[in-house]
């Protein structure tokens, strides 16, 4: 986990975007993130929530899904911003982590900000998600 990381304005821009559009009138907890591939695109996503309340789709799933819509493949995609407002450190939860790890190298930044204090950390999924279950464990056709 790296603390000082210089800040990625373009995407803490998008994030923080994104982030005022969540849908989150359940829990009030609204996340942006933003994807950047390595062929230079950005793509965003919000937290949108459901009444049905497991139905929920955080910011991080679904800026991955607008980026898969736009044709990113696995292993496009360079670095990850994810905005949050709170007053306790926060971390990408489990689904997204299993979710980044189907499309992103284990070494790619991701960095959680946090609007309240303007704190932010960089991590990565080797750091995140340790002994992950991947596409490797699969058969082969
Ligand atoms: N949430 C995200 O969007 N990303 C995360 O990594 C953690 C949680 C959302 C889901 C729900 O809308 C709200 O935050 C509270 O859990």
């Amino acid at each position: 986990m790296t603390e000082n990381k210089e800040i990625d304005k373009t995407l803490l821009e998008a994030a923080i975007r994104a982030r005022e559009n969540a849908y989150a009138p359940y829990s009030k907890f609204k996340v942006g993130s933003a994807f950047r591939l390595h062929d230079g695109r950005v793509f965003s996503g919000a937290n949108m929530e459901n009444c049905v309340l497991p139905l929920t789709v955080c910011a991080e799933r679904n800026a991955l899904a607008a980026a898969i819509a736009a044709g990113a493949k696995r292993g496009d995609i360079a670095e990850a911003y994810i905005v949050i407002e709170s007053t306790a450190e926060a971390s990408p939860c489990g689904a997204c982590r299993q979710v980044m790890a189907e499309f992103m190298d284990f070494q790619a930044p991701i960095t959680v900000y946090n609007l309240s204090d303007q704190k932010y950390y960089t991590s990565n999924l080797e750091e995140l998600l340790p002994k992950a279950f991947t596409p490797d464990a699969l058969p082969e056709d």
